[in-house]
């Protein structure tokens, strides 16, 4: 059986070629599993997995909860909001409290850029950044990479662009990572303010003009304003924002070919991208999701291998 280089899944920068590669290869036969009548392989049977939310999910918990359970393991779910955090509890003593209880991996979302890495250095469970502030969200990257190798047949050679809020997406930045270790050609577009400068020496183009942006790409993924880590003003409105860099239907019908639109969710309608965009065939939100699980299998089933 071949085996991923790490024992953390912390950031798409650390894992190579070969472990993306490997991780695919192995989401694909997982992908057939899941589509089967029975769900479920028993895999990670002798696993205990302990979703740690400190921030809020939808798809990201659910996902790797549901890969979880197709995977046989039992699983053990945790929200900051319900628990001995808000009495002052640290991290480190709330994760070796859970661990106490014979866990053996830890997911986790954390609104701190590093919070994985410094648990990583400190506790015995493998551990899965399911999204650290405005760092890395590797399995999201994944996903959003798989896709594309799904839709186009690979990923190598592709023009992807990534469109909007750039300076607080951890999706924009293992976005990057993992495109770039996968031969794409990645540009970033949005306005100035909200591309911070040293995405030019990452190996991307930088673009604020979104027409001509969207005439370059095989595939727009198109990423929404977080207003709740934005404290100060990046751009006078949202109703500017949209007016200037989202994306329209009349904008793709300008194109000369059709691009594939992507969006990691959740979506502001009317902002970033038009319903008439987002719901259309053009359109693979929702099959980013559905692979989404398959990722998150192999993630776990790959790194549980590690446990020796
Ligand atoms: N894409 C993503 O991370 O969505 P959630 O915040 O709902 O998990």
């Amino acid at each position: 059986m071949k085996r991923i280089s790490t024992r953390h899944l912390i950031g798409i920068k650390n894992i190579t070629e070969a472990d993306i590669q490997l991780i695919f290869e192995t989401a694909d036969n997982f992908k057939e599993v899941i589509n089967r009548p029975i769900k479920k392989v028993p895999s990670l049977r002798d696993i205990t997995v302990a979703n740690l939310f400190f921030e809020s999910s939808t798809r990201t918990r659910v996902s790797f909860e549901l890969a979880e359970k197709r995977l046989s393991a039992d699983t053990v779910n945790f929200s900051a909001s319900s628990s001995s955090v808000s009495k002052g509890e640290t991290l480190l003593d709330t994760v070796n409290n859970i661990l106490a209880m014979k866990v053996d991996m830890v997911v986790m979302r954390h609104p701190a850029p590093g919070a994985c890495v410094y648990l990583a250095g400190r506790i015995p469970a493998n551990i899965i950044n399911a999204g650290d502030g405005t760092h890395e969200h590797p399995t999201q990257a994944l996903l959003d990479a798989f896709s594309i190798r799904e839709k186009l047949g690979d990923v190598a050679g592709k023009k992807v662009a990534i469109i909007g809020d750039i300076l607080h997406s951890r999706v924009a930045l293992s976005n990057v990572f993992c495109l770039l270790k996968l031969g794409a050609k990645v540009r970033v577009c949005g306005p100035p303010t909200l591309i911070p400068k040293y995405y030019a020496e990452l190996g991307v183009e930088v673009s604020y003009d979104v027409q001509e942006t969207l005439r370059w790409c095989d595939v727009a993924n198109v990423l929404r304003i977080q207003m709740e880590r934005q404290d100060i003003r990046f751009f006078p409105s949202l109703r500017e924002y949209h007016q200037y860099f989202g994306i329209t239907r009349e904008m793709l019908d300008r194109l000369d070919r059709e691009i594939v639109v992507m969006h990691p969710g959740p979506i502001n309608r009317g902002v970033e991208l038009t319903s008439d965009v987002a719901d259309s065939k053009q359109s693979i939100i929702l099959t980013q999701v559905e692979n989404g699980v398959a990722i998150r299998m192999a993630v776990l089933y790959l790194l549980a291998a590690q446990r020796g």
